[in-house]
Formats: C-alpha cells, sequence, structure tokens
C-alpha cells in the first residue's frame, strides 16, 4: 500500500493555530496578487477604455479558449519596488490554451508608465521566454510598449539579459520552430519594433496599433519632417505598403480573434512521453496544508504530511525508505502526470545525497518529471561528515540534478538556504519552473547564522575599539553589531522580496499548488527529452 496515512488531527489547538497564521499569510497573497493585477489610477484606466483599448488581463481573457486555465506567472514581479509605479513590472506573462494548444502569453500592460520596460520588466519577459523554450511552447506577444524606460536605461539596455535578448529569443525560438505571433495593440516604438517584425505572423489593430523605429517626435527632430504616427507606421501602412504587419483588424477583439485562426494553423500535435492515469483528488484536503505546516518555521514536521495533499490518492511510492530518511523520494501522481518526488526532511547527509542521486537517474531511465520540495537548512557540517566525504557526495548530487534528461519543478515550501538549495534544484540549476510558499524564506543562510558568523570574524577588532569592556558591554556590542544583520536577512529572506526579484514564477496558494504544479507539468510534456548525459560522478 503506497497511501500514506496522516497522523495529523485537524482538530487539535495546534493545528488550529498553524491553519489560523498559513491561511492569514495566503489571504496577504491573494490581496497583493489582486493589487498588483488591478489597482491603476481611474484617469489611466478611463484612457484606456477611451481609445477602444481592453485592459491587459481582459485581453488574455479575450484571447483564451473557453474555460481555459491560465498559469500566470510572476504576478508580483518588481513589487514593493520603484515607489510601487511598476505593478506587476508593467507585463502579464503566462501559459493557457489557444486554439487548443498550451501558449506563452506575454502581454505588455499599457497602465504601467505607457507599458514601458523597468528592469523587471525585462527580467520577466525573458524568463517567460525561456520557459516557452524549453517546454516548445508558441508564444503570443500582445503588445502595447513605449520601449525602454528611459530613466533606467542602464539596468535594461546593455547587457546581455537585457531588452536586445527579446528578439534574439525570438529569432531562436523561431529557428527551432516554436511559433512566435505578435498582435499589435498599442504602440510599438524603437526596438520593441522588433517584435513584431520579427515575429513569424503579426496582427496590427487599426488607429491604435502603431510600429516604428523613432516615433513622430523624434523624426521631427532629426529631420524636420512632419508626420502623424498613423502615416508613420499605423495598420493600413504596415499591411498595405511596408509588410511589417501580416494582418489588418479593425479592432482589438478582431485583432485577438486573429491571433486565434493563427494559432489554429500551426499543424502541431502535442505527443506526451509519459503514461497518464485518471486524476485523482488527493485522500487529504489540500486546505489541511495550512494546519499541517507549523506557523514557525523552524519546528520540524514529516514532509510526507505535505506530500499527502498535493498527489492523486495521497499515494507515495517511497523509494528506499529506510536509508537516508532525511529525504523522501518516491512516485506518485499530480492530476494524473507521473512524477518522481524528491522532499526534504531534515538536514542532507550523505545518505541523503546518494539516494536521491540514485533516485534522479532512475526518474532519468524512466522519463518520469521530478518535483523537487524544498525546506533545507543545508547538508550537515563538521569533521565526521566532511572526513567521510559529504562534500563529494552532495556532488553527486549537484550532478545529476544539473544533467538529468526530465523537466524538473522545484517548489520552495520551507527555508532554502545553502548547498542544499543547489542539490535540490535551486534556481540556478535551471529547473523549468521554480515556485514558493508564502511561508518560504531564501537566504545564503539563515539570518541568525548569517550574523553569528559575522560575529565570530569580527568581535575581535570590533571589541578592540571598546576601551575596558565589561562583559555587558561586550553583550550590548554584540546585539548592535547583529541587529543590521538580522534586520536586513529577514527583509531578504521574505517570498515576497525573492519574486519581486524573479528568483522564482511565483508565490502560490498552498491550497492551490496541485492545480498550478499540474498545469506547469503538463506544458513540460511539450518538449522531447534532453539528450543531455550526466558527467563525472566523483566516487
Ligand atoms: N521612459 C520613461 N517613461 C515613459 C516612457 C519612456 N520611454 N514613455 C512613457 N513614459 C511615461 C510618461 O512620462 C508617463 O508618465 P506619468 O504617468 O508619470 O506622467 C507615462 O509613461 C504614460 O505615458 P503617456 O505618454 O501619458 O501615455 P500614452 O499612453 O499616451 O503614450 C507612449 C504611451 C509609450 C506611446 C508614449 O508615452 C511614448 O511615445 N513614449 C516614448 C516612447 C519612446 O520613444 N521610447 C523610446 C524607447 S527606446
Amino acid at each position: 500500500m503506497s497511501e500514506i496515512i496522516s497522523h495529523i488531527n485537524p482538530n487539535s489547538p495546534e493545528f488550529q493555530a498553524n491553519h489560523e497564521h498559513h491561511k492569514a499569510l495566503a489571504s496577504q497573497l491573494l490581496t497583493r496578487q489582486k493589487r498588483a493585477a488591478t489597482e491603476r489610477p481611474s484617469r489611466i484606466v478611463q484612457r484606456q477604455r477611451d481609445r477602444g483599448k481592453l485592459l491587459v488581463r481582459e485581453r488574455i481573457d479575450a484571447l483564451l479558449d473557453e474555460n481555459s486555465p491560465f498559469l500566470e506567472l510572476s504576478p508580483l514581479a518588481a513589487w514593493d519596488m520603484h515607489g510601487g509605479e511598476a505593478p506587476s513590472a508593467g507585463i502579464a506573462t503566462g501559459i493557457g490554451r489557444v486554439a487548443g494548444l498550451e501558449c506563452m502569453i506575454i502581454a505588455n500592460d499599457p497602465t504601467v508608465k505607457g507599458g514601458t520596460y523597468f528592469p523587471e520588466t525585462v527580467k520577466k519577459h525573458v524568463r517567460a521566454q525561456t520557459i516557452a523554450e524549453e517546454n516548445h511552447l508558441p508564444t503570443i506577444y500582445l503588445v502595447d510598449s513605449g520601449g525602454a524606460f528611459l530613466h533606467l536605461q542602464a539596468n535594461v539596455f546593455p547587457d546581455r539579459e537585457h531588452f536586445g535578448r527579446i528578439f534574439y529569443n525570438i529569432a531562436r525560438m523561431s529557428g527551432k520552430g516554436i511559433t512566435q505571433i505578435a498582435a499589435v495593440l498599442g504602440s510599438c516604438t524603437a526596438g520593441g519594433a522588433y517584435i513584431p517584425a520579427m515575429a513569424d505572423e503579426t496582427v496590427i489593430v487599426k488607429g491604435n496599433g502603431t510600429i516604428f523605429l523613432a516615433g513622430p517626435p523624434l523624426v521631427k527632430a532629426a529631420t524636420g519632417e512632419e508626420v502623424t504616427a498613423e502615416d508613420l507606421g499605423g495598420a493600413d501602412v504596415h499591411t498595405r505598403l511596408s509588410g511589417v504587419a501580416d494582418h489588418f483588424a479593425v479592432d482589438e477583439q478582431q485583432a485577438l480573434d486573429q491571433v486565434r485562426e493563427i494559432a489554429s494553423h500551426l499543424n502541431r500535435r502535442k505527443r506526451v512521453p509519459v503514461v497518464l492515469q485518471e486524476p485523482e483528488d488527493p485522500l487529504y484536503d489540500p486546505d489541511e496544508l495550512y494546519g499541517v505546516l507549523p506557523a514557525d518555521s523552524r519546528h520540524a514536521y514529516d514532509v510526507r504530511e505535505v506530500i499527502a495533499r498535493l498527489v492523486d490518492g495521497s499515494r507515495l511510492s517511497e523509494f528506499k525508505a529506510r536509508y537516508g530518511p532525511t529525504v523522501v523520494c518516491g512516485f506518485a501522481h499530480i492530476l494524473g502526470i507521473p512524477v518522481g518526488i524528491v522532499a526534504n526532511n531534515g538536514l542532507l547527509f550523505s545518505e541523503s545525497a546518494l539516494k536521491t542521486t540514485h533516485f534522479i537517474q532512475l526518474c532519468g531511465q524512466r522519463g518520469t518529471p521530478l518535483l523537487f520540495m524544498q525546506n533545507i537548512a543545508g547538508f550537515m557540517v563538521g569533521k565526521q561528515y566532511e572526513n567521510s566525504g559529504i562534500a563529494k557526495d552532495g556532488a553527486k548530487m549537484v550532478m545529476a540534478v544539473s544533467n538529468v534528461n526530465v523537466p524538473r519543478i522545484t517548489l520552495l515550501h520551507g527555508v532554502s538556504h545553502g548547498a542544499g538549495n543547489y542539490g535540490m534544484s535551486g534556481r540556478a540549476y535551471d529547473p523549468r519552473y521554480l515556485f514558493s510558499w508564502p511561508n518560504s524564506r531564501i537566504s545564503v543562510m539563515s539570518g541568525e547564522s548569517a550574523a553569528n558568523t559575522l560575529w565570530t570574524v569580527g568581535q575581535q577588532r570590533y571589541i578592540q575599539q571598546l576601551s575596558n569592556p565589561t562583559e555587558n558591554d561586550i553583550r550590548l556590542a554584540e546585539e548592535k553589531f547583529k541587529r543590521p544583520v538580522l534586520d536586513q536577512y529577514e527583509e531578504e529572506s521574505s517570498p515576497y522580496y525573492a519574486t519581486a526579484r524573479l528568483w522564482d514564477d511565483g508565490i502560490l496558494d498552498p491550497a492551490q499548488t496541485r492545480q498550478a504544479l499540474a498545469l506547469a507539468f503538463a506544458t513540460t510534456l511539450n518538449a522531447p527529452l534532453s539528450s543531455d548525459r550526466f558527467g563525472t560522478f566523483r566516487m
């Protein structure tokens, strides 16, 4: 029997207190997501309406198939940054079905500084393209942007992963047969003009849609020529004279219908390389996750209690259950999709690293996608462990994670510190998606450990500055020294700090995580398995 038997009592006061705590975190998440999506000055919304434009999420709704889910990515990008002037980083990205195909949608939000690109906008756009490329998702651009946010040009223009990368990605994806479709629903200025110009097929809307390398004011300044935006690069010009766009639409709705029509001719069929099962609810209600997670993240709990509320039928076929027990490995299904799960259940020891490495190889051999569930303070430290080679066992795990040929998704459901983050498929290891929970924490080590480490290495010099210090003076000096470090780590390890900077693809409500993971895993099945091979495992 592989059903997980829960030992949690939902009627206990502890469960109730945890539930209240985590439910409040989930409501805070929802409130913040709603604010980022909808909180705009009414005059700007009205101006949008007066121009016959839909709001960005209305555009996406109108584009998607009826009843299609939409897996929105990084809705809280740029949260609490730029004085609150860049909600969602001024761009909405995510995956939904168009004409029956799972597509990546990248849509500028013209109500945020004319849809211009802040550093996080560029990062979010490029990240969505990376996801599209890795998972072979046709990509649809709903363009309405003034290009670079000129005040921050040094952080959006010159570097490898900056604005120019967007067009490089379009060219590379088109080259791989991943269709690129653009609908020009508004401004498309300067470098932005290359989105529709480089797309495989482009639609442009009469009146609002314009494409030009330089707008009328710049043309006047440069050459003295006076020209209207429409005559310079409107829909009529580009579909009749220049050929920069392919399809003329009288309004937005028609443009979005034309995109759907284009998508219906892509002649693609998803070839699912895994054996799917009929989806099944877990035996235990996912809502109970709020009560399963301890309110204090330092309290230990059995990660099987979390898995039981994420997987079909709460079934987990465990691998090496008796060995390396601080990591739980096993096979399960999420809404019918087979997955191999690697979940922390304590610190990583040599045995847990070896077990994980073995399990990752099994998933690679069977073509089973992997889910990494991170709640990891790090690897075990100390003479005994170093002497018996914990570094080389951790290295085996990193080697396996980095090269395994199957898609990986990572979920931060607790803390994520140190080399544990690496071995458990952290952001630097290119999981196809990385999501976090509102209670998660990510930093090189905990604030307490960082403050203690810095005090240990710096106290000598600090104490020397005090004349004849008493023990109490030293204690106060230590507290004063540590406080800013603790405050800094508290702020920077927050999931909101992380998601604002796109260290993840979004924070998920624990109770909704099953659906999000299933959607994400479903998209990974569009791409064939990679032909990557493992490198040298240090023995
Ligand atoms: N950089 C920085 N801020 C910009 C900007 C840019 N490229 N383009 C627009 N903005 C700001 C405006 O100053 C305005 O800010 P405010 O709300 O604080 O006053 C806000 O974005 C909205 O611009 P606005 O012109 O009022 O909106 P609009 O919908 O009528 O027009 C554009 C939007 C993008 C078509 C128009 O602003 C424009 O042409 N901008 C210049 C585009 C350009 O030349 N970009 C070069 C990029 S390389």
